[in-house]
């Protein structure tokens, strides 16, 4: 019987997701690891609020205190670079396992956190960072193990593919199907980063470094967002079999990537025609692996949290200096 103790930065919609889902979860999980994942620590913006936990959880605004803490595992659920990264890298320093789901923080901050990880021989999981609940990141570290991966097509953000299908479906606004997408917790939590292809600009980054295990140089990647889209033009092309859909495309040739964030016109033949709503879809071309496509929520608290959470187990099986036998 072993245990792993977990702090939570950050109890927006995805870390009281990761709570909520451990705690529902904790006599399966308990079970299929024999052992247990103890939430010891929530970092807060603001600690003076009560928050729904038990008192034996320490809630606090201080990095600090929470490191203080017997912390085998810091699970990362704040927005932006800063201070996220920084203390990232304080939990690294102190031997901590990482997991996160902040895309933008990864987006810059991923290649360095992946280097100094394995400096300090921990782990560094990130599957909550792109695509919501659909296991993209296992998918591609998988493939690339025996196979080069060649071209990615994929739709990466929720919002925005929500925002499309409800023009079409709906005949609604932008703004109005944005509205939306936020009361159903999709949105980030400034919008403009769902609907100006920043989110997805994101998620395309980390998505290149996987599969190039290089740096991508930000400056070459194109990105629009789904704004610019008129809705009769959404409405209209949509009865001549064309859908407007806001897709990734990773093009890698001799080592070199290319990437695209933008909204494109799909016919019925194109994979991605069906992926409607707030889920995510990916194609993956692989030298001997061919095409494969995922389909999946790509937002949302719950599936977010799973893929978190299944993040832990792995860590859980596969990092035996955690485990106290
Ligand atoms: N706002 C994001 C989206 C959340 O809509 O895809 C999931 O990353």
């Amino acid at each position: 019987m072993g245990s792993v103790n977990v702090a939570l930065l950050g109890f927006g919609t995805v870390g009281s997701g990761v709570y909520e889902l451990i705690e529902r979860e904790q006599k399966r999980l308990s079970e299929s690891l024999s052992g247990s994942i103890n939430i010891v620590a929530v970092l807060v913006k603001d600690d003076s609020i009560k928050r729904n936990v038990p008192n034996d959880v320490l809630v606090t605004s201080n990095i600090d205190d929470i490191l203080a803490q017997p912390v085998d595992v810091v699970v990362d659920a704040i927005v932006g670079v800063e201070p996220a990264f920084t203390y990232l890298c304080k939990a690294i320093d102190q031997g901590c396992h990482i997991i996160t789901a902040n895309k933008e923080m990864f987006a810059y901050k991923g290649f360095e956190l992946k280097e100094k990880a394995k400096e300090h021989r921990v782990a560094v999981h990130y599957e909550a960072t792109v695509a919501g609940g659909v296991p993209v990141i296992r998918t591609i570290s998988q493939l690339i193990s025996v196979n080069k991966v060649v071209h990615v097509e994929a739709i990466l953000n929720g919002t925005s593919n929500y925002i499309l299908s409800e023009m079409r479906n709906k005949q609604i606004d932008l703004n109005t199907a944005l509205q939306g997408a936020q009361q159903l917790g999709y949105a980030e939590a400034d919008p403009t980063n769902d609907i100006e292809g920043f989110d997805a600009f994101y998620k395309a980054v980390i998505l290149a470094e996987l599969v190039t295990e290089e740096r991508v140089n930000f400056n070459r990647v194109f990105r629009h967002g789904i704004t610019a889209l008129k809705q009769e033009d959404v409405v209209n092309q949509s009865l001549k079999g064309h859908r407007a859909k806001h897709i990734v495309t990773l093009t890698i040739e001799q080592g070199e990537v290319n990437v695209t964030v933008e909204p494109r016109w799909v016919t019925t033949e194109h994979p991605l025609y069906d992926v409607e709503g707030v889920n995510n879809g990916v194609l993956i071309t692989s030298q001997y692996n061919g095409q494969l496509k995922l389909e999946g929520p790509g937002a949302g608290k719950l599936p977010t949290a799973s893929v978190v959470v299944e993040d832990l187990v792995h860590i859980f099986r596969h990092e035996p200096k955690i485990v106290v036998n």
